[in-house]
């Protein structure tokens, strides 16, 4: 059997008084249609058409990764109309699941078991909710599904139904090519109803299966921010929830965002206000002090992070203290027991085994072996103004504060560079070297005095 899916994705999302459009605003730093496109592959879709109207091309241009076929609907005439642009690029078998790009949250397993559940050519989810007021409401007869009906359209009984309809549906495609060219737009809204395919389908005897999703949030779409921002918190509440139960100390969970994958150990703890964007990896008893950032990184068993750090696509070892007010840039490896002091920068340089950067450096494109020692102040001139040149520093060497390295440049193995040096050609292992000019004392110098 082929799994099609479907996403609608026309709507412009007015209130959200947005440029772009609405499922391209983000939760949890992803858009949102990009939320369901992921759930596509979790579920393994053989194919997902993603019908756009508003904005199209800013929804193209954003979503050039995905392997999507795109379907235009020019005028937004109703979800039935919505999912019939779909029409052309459906086969004639298998099924299609029908989802919408400003409803982020459905997990693949609730998909998986909606799949399963249609065993007679349509399932939908529906929740019973506290208040079901504007959507469309689930009409049973004897507890047999007999209808959807839209709250415009219900009468004062159907309003009382707490059932509702989430929108997400599994159906035949035999059965979309067979109800969707066969709908009217007869009813209080002139649109073309999605929904009226279930009576279509009651009427040739076809039994409609329904299960609930596991949460709310689920079903949950997006028309304005402040719905954005609640289905934001909703989402973090619910990552950090599961970190909590895996063993992962918060500080306070409401002031942790995850923005991606955040991957712990035993024994972690993650004080607040600390950001972790992409795919993180916390090792066993790590600690992450209050005001960080992180993104795509990995760190290793016992490491700490002191507070105010921002550290970014890095590869952090064990027993590794960092910051505070650190900045790690991209492809900054740090071996064991390194120590990483306020205000360094560091950018594509590897750290060997107990090195110290423990004050006001900058560290670019270079290499350093291990117990290497980097006074306060000294900086790697990795940059003529045109390219970049490399710096490799060998084991055991000790660099005095305040020294200049002017790359491409090495400095030996237990080599010690003078205070305030600025090193321009090689320096030996196991020597001192030093850079500067001699101090001079003038005897017979007198300060001025004023006239
Ligand atoms: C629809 C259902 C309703 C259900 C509700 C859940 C119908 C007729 N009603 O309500 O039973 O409870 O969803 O939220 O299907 N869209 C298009 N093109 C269109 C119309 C809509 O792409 O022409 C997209 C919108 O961008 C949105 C989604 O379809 O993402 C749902 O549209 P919306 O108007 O919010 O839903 P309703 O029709 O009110
Ligand atoms: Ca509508």
């Amino acid at each position: 059997m082929t799994l099609h899916t479907i996403i609608l994705a026309a709507g412009k999302g007015t209130r959200m008084k947005s440029t772009r459009p609405k499922v391209l605003q983000t939760l949890a730093g992803k858009a949102l249609v990009k939320h369901v496109l992921d759930t596509c592959q979790a579920v393994e879709s053989d194919g997902t058409v993603l019908i756009y109207g508003f904005g199209g091309e800013m929804v193209k241009a954003d979503l050039v990764d995905y392997p999507v076929t795109f379907a235009e609907q020019a005028e937004q005439l109703g979800t039935g109309h919505a999912v019939k642009m779909a029409l052309p690029h459906l086969p004639t078998d298998g099924k299609s699941l029908i989802l919408y790009g400003d409803v982020p949250l459905t997990q693949a397993d609730t998909l998986a078991k909606l799949v399963a559940a249609n065993t007679d050519g349509i399932s939908m989810l529906t929740l019973d909710v506290a208040n079901p007021f504007g959507l469309g409401r689930i009409v049973r007869d004897n507890g047999k599904v007999v209808a959807i009906v839209e709250q415009k359209d219900a009468t004062e009984a159907q309003k009382q139904i707490t059932e509702i309809n989430s929108g997400i549906y599994c159906v035949d495609n035999a059965l979309l090519h067979k109800y969707l060219p066969a709908l009217s737009n007869d009813n209080a809204q002139g649109e073309y109803y999605l929904t009226d395919i279930v009576k279509m389908a009651v009427a040739d005897g076809i039994t409609i299966a329904t299960i609930a999703p596991e949460y709310e949030f689920e079903i949950e779409g997006v028309n304005d921010r402040i719905q954005l921002a609640n289905l934001e918190r909703t989402y973090q509440a619910h990552q950090i929830h599961a970190l909590q139960l895996a063993g992962v100390q918060f500080a306070d969970p409401n002031r942790v965002d995850i923005r991606g994958s955040l991957t712990c150990g035993q024994d972690v703890f993650i004080d607040i206000n600390t950001v972790f964007i992409g795919d993180v990896t916390l090792g066993n008893g790590v600690q992450i002090d209050a005001g960080t950032v992180i993104s795509n990184t990995t760190i290793g068993d016992n490491t700490h992070i002191k507070p105010n750090c921002v550290i970014d696509d890095s590869t952090i070892g064990a027993g590794v203290t960092i910051g505070p007010f650190a900045h790690l840039r991209p492809k900054t490896v740090l071996a064991d027991k390194v120590k990483i002091g306020n205000f360094v920068e560091t950018k594509k340089t590897t750290v060997g085994l107990g090195s110290k950067i423990n004050h006001l450096s900058y560290v670019g494109d270079a290499t350093l072996g291990a117990d290497v020692n980097i006074g306060a102040g000294v900086i790697t001139c990795n940059y003529d103004g045109v390219n970049k040149f490399n710096t490799i520093i060998g084991d055991n060497a000790f660099v005095g504060s305040n020294s200049s390295l002017v790359a491409p440049v090495k400095v030996g193995a237990g080599a010690t560079i003078g205070a305030g040096s600025v090193i321009t050609k090689d320096s030996p292992d196991g020597k001192l070297t030093l850079a500067r000019s001699k101090q001079i004392t003038i005897d017979a110098w007198t300060r001025p005095v004023k006239k």
